[in-house]
């Protein structure tokens, strides 16, 4: 059985972790940042947006000289967010409540665009792609960074097992990648095992329109 995300849930769950979030999700999911980051291969000026930024952990990262936008569904998480901004003194970054399955933006408006550890917190990770894929322009760059669910049988199927409970908490445990990218058609140009038991995966797309 499918236990289906929804909106309300992930606002509702949200809500709840967004004081404690970074004390549990800062130092186990670092190495993953800093890679995500690394691989959207920031040039001076470049537009990049972030989806489902929640509490801004990737913040401190970003280059002074990109234009960052970052959305978020949950109003308490986007709220730290705002605090790391000024705790940054960042001056070219914008914060938005949006559904990233309804982006507020033109087409082609961004460079880049980045989602980490959201694409399976989000109750439907095919309309968020194609929405990131929408609002960037071609050629331009799209880094996910997510567990996803495992290749190897049994561990996937463990995956499946526990997905019911994972939904109630907030996100998906057996998201499959390859499925997801050919059903908003990407492809992957790199695909790197990261953070803990190599359990995540950064995935690099070109958007090719
Ligand atoms: C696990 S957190 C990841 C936060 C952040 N990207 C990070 O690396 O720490 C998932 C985030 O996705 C957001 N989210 C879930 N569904 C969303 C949607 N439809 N639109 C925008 N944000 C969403 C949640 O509110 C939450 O802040």
């Amino acid at each position: 059985m499918d236990a289906a995300l929804e909106k309300r849930q992930v606002e509702r769950a949200y809500e709840l972790y967004a004081p404690v979030y970074d004390f549990i999700f800062d130092w186990i999911f670092a190495p993953g940042r800093a890679a995500a980051i690394k691989q959207l291969g920031l040039a001076r000026n470049d537009s990049v947006l972030e989806v489902g930024i929640g509490t801004g952990l990737n913040l401190p990262l970003y280059p002074p000289t990109c234009r960052l936008t970052g959305i978020d569904l949950s109003q308490e998480m986007l709220d730290k967010a705002v605090e790391r901004v000024q705790t940054l003194t960042r001056t070219n970054v914008t914060l938005k409540v949006m559904d990233a399955t309804a982006l507020d933006f033109a087409d082609n408006e961004f460079d880049k665009a980045l989602a980490t550890y959201t694409i399976s917190a989000v109750p439907d990770p095919v309309a968020v792609l194609r929405e990131m894929r929408r609002v960037v322009k071609p050629g331009g760059v799209l880094v996910i960074l997510n567990h996803f669910r495992s290749e190897g049988r049994i561990a996937g199927r463990l995956e499946d097992l526990v997905a019911p409970l994972c939904t109630r908490l907030g996100w998906k445990s057996n998201l499959a990648l390859k499925p997801l990218l050919a059903r908003v058609g990407l492809e992957p140009e790199v695909v790197a095992r990261l953070n803990m038991f190599n359990g995540w995966r950064l995935v690099k797309c070109v958007n090719r329109k």
